[in-house]
C-alpha cells in the first residue's frame, strides 16, 4: 500500500471516528491539496477495494470538497461546446437552479399555516424537472462511467451508481407529495416536504460537487483521446437529453 493510500486510509478512520471534525478536516485539506484528482479517485477506488464502505468515501469528498474550490468554471470554459462534459456541467448548472427553487419553496411552506394551491402546483413543476433529469444519470453511467470502468476506475463511479438510485427514489417522492398533499393534513404535509425536500437539496448539491469538481476532471484525465469523446458524445445523442438541456 503506498504511503498516500495509507494516509487517506488513516484520515478517513478519523472523520469517521468523530474526532473534533474542524481539526481532522484541516488536515484533510492539507493533504488533499497534495493529491491529483486522478491519484485521488484511484487511492478512494483502492479503498472500496480494501473493504471500506461507499458510504464512508462520502466523509472524504466533504473534506475533498473545501480543497477544490470552484474549478468548474475554468473546466467548462476550457471544453468546446457540445462536449459530454460540457453539456454535463451545464444541466448540472440548471438542477441546481431547480434545487434553489425547492428549498426556497419549502421555506415558505414552512412559515404557512394552511395549504396554498400556487405551492402545490410549483411543487410539481420542480419535481417535473428533477424526474427528467434521467437521461443525464443514464448519459453519465452508460457511457461516462462505463468509460472510466474500462480503464480501471471503479470507485468514484460506484457511489455515484449508489446515489443517483437513493436519488431517484426521493425524486418520486417528492412527486407523489406533489400529488397526494392537497388531500393530506397540512401539518403531516408539511413534514413529509420538509424533510424529502431537505434531503434532495443536501443529497443531490452534494453529489454535483463532488461530479463537477472531483469526477469530472479526474475523466478528462483518464480518457485523452479527442475521438474516444467523439464515439462517447454519439452515444450520448442516443440516449437523449433532458427538457432543460441547454441548445448544444
Ligand atoms: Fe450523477
Ligand atoms: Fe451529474
Amino acid at each position: 500500500m503506498s504511503s498516500k493510500i495509507e494516509q487517506l486510509t488513516e484520515l478517513l478512520k478519523r472523520l469517521n471516528s468523530g474526532e473534533e471534525p474542524a481539526r481532522v478536516r484541516e488536515e484533510a485539506r492539507d493533504f488533499l491539496a497534495t493529491v491529483g484528482p486522478e491519484e485521488l479517485s484511484f487511492a478512494e477506488q483502492q479503498l472500496v477495494d480494501a473493504g471500506l464502505a461507499p458510504e464512508d468515501l462520502r466523509n472524504l469528498c466533504a473534506a475533498h470538497i473545501e480543497v477544490l474550490g470552484d474549478r468548474v468554471s475554468r473546466m467548462k470554459a476550457s471544453l468546446p461546446a457540445g462536449h459530454v462534459i460540457h453539456t454535463m456541467i451545464q444541466e448540472h448548472e440548471r438542477i441546481l437552479g431547480f434545487l434553489d427553487e425547492l428549498e426556497t419553496l419549502n421555506q415558505t411552506v414552512q412559515q404557512e399555516e394552511c395549504a396554498v394551491s400556487a405551492d402545490f402546483e410549483r411543487l410539481e413543476g420542480i419535481a417535473a424537472h428533477l424526474l427528467g433529469a434521467e437521461p443525464h444519470h443514464q448519459r453519465e453511467e452508460q457511457v461516462l462511467f462505463a468509460e472510466l470502468e474500462k480503464r480501471g476506475l471503479f470507485g468514484p463511479p460506484r457511489v455515484m451508481r449508489m446515489e443517483h438510485e437513493e436519488l431517484r427514489g426521493r425524486k418520486h417522492a417528492l412527486q407523489e407529495l406533489a400529488g397526494a398533499g392537497k388531500e393530506m393534513e397540512f401539518k403531516e404535509f408539511k413534514k413529509k416536504l420538509d424533510a424529502v425536500a431537505k434531503f434532495l437539496v443536501l443529497t443531490l448539491r452534494d453529489h454535483i460537487f463532488k461530479e463537477n469538481n472531483i469526477l469530472y476532471p479526474a475523466a478528462l484525465q483518464v480518457i485523452p483521446e479527442a475521438e474516444v469523446w467523439q464515439r462517447m458524445k454519439l452515444a450520448c445523442d442516443g440516449i437523449g437529453y433532458c427538457c432543460f438541456t441547454p441548445p448544444r
